[in-house]
């Protein structure tokens, strides 16, 4: 027990620290769910990064960042700026945020904001940054709309295109493959090795070509009497000569002679 406290509680320090230098740590969500908690911190290597964004002919930039305060404002991830003054709105806060996450993108939420002053029912305005994996590694921020004429549950919505959200792809080979394919590979240089061996070196022709031709036609020769000993019903044993005649070449009396060791009667 107090071994292994001395060992668990070192660990959990490390943990601890090593958790501590996520700055995904600074999003608050608004209910506390593993499952967000890791859509976040996949977005980790996206931190202490301003993306901005604007729309043309609107006179508004848009900066965006992932749970640090965007264009300096506290505690807001999202913010538009008027390019003319400079007067910065508050779209969402990180401190209010939900992240859904999919096969290859994560759809994360800044709620919050500074509140409408007529439109949306003066609701405080939120964000939808849907960020979608992308294997260029740039990453391609942009505003996509503000969706504000209607009576509650407005947004604005933004992309950002990373390769942080791509899905991790395991390696298709298992051992198991990888072994046989191992096996394959050496069985082909053995028998190619083999062929010229014994048709280059020792100048064998035809079926003889192939390596180590007398083992493996004995091993063959075994496993076929072995099948017939455990296969065959001893009704059948009277028919076995006639088979055996047509099937014997060179080896005939050699096996005819281990039958009889075989099977003795
Ligand atoms: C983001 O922008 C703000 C305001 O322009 C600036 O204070 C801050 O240092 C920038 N952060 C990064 C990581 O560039
Ligand atoms: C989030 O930050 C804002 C701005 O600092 C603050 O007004 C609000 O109370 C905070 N909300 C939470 C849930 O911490």
């Amino acid at each position: 027990m107090l071994l292994s406290l001395r060992i668990i509680t070192p660990l959990f320090v490390l943990l601890a620290g090593v958790q501590a230098e996520f700055l995904t740590k600074n999003c608050k969500l608004i209910s506390r769910s593993d499952s967000e908690r890791n859509a976040l911190n996949l977005l980790e290597p996206l931190t202490n990064q301003n993306f901005t964004a604007e729309r043309p002919g609107e006179g508004y930039l848009y900066i965006f960042q992932v749970c640090g305060d965007a264009g300096g404002m506290k505690d807001a991830g999202l913010v538009q700026k008027e390019k003319k003054d400079g007067t910065l709105v508050r779209i969402g806060n990180y401190n209010q945020t939900r992240a859904i996450r999919g096969s290859d993108w994560v759809l994360l939420f800044y709620e919050g904001g500074d509140k409408y002053d007529s439109h949306c029912s003066k609701e405080p305005r939120k964000a939808m940054i849907m960020i979608s994996c992308s294997t260029s590694a740039k990453n391609a921020f942009s505003v996509v709309l503000e969706d504000n004429q209607k009576e509650q549950d407005c947004y604005y919505l933004f992309e950002l295109d990373s390769n942080a959200v791509c899905p991790v792809i395991p390696s298709k080979l298992s051992a198991g493959s990888i072994i046989l394919i191992i096996v394959f590979c050496c069985l082909a240089v053995y028998l190619t090795g083999g062929f010229l061996y014994q048709r280059l070196v020792v100048g064998a022709k035809g079926v003889e070509q192939f390596p180590n031709y007398a083992f493996w036609s004995e091993i063959g020769n075994l496993s076929a009497d072995g099948c017939n000993f455990v296969c065959r019903s001893h009704g059948n044993r009277e028919e076995a000569p006639t088979y055996r005649g047509v099937a014997t070449e060179p080896l005939g009396e050699e096996q005819e002679e281990r039958d009889d060791h075989l099977l003795p009667m």
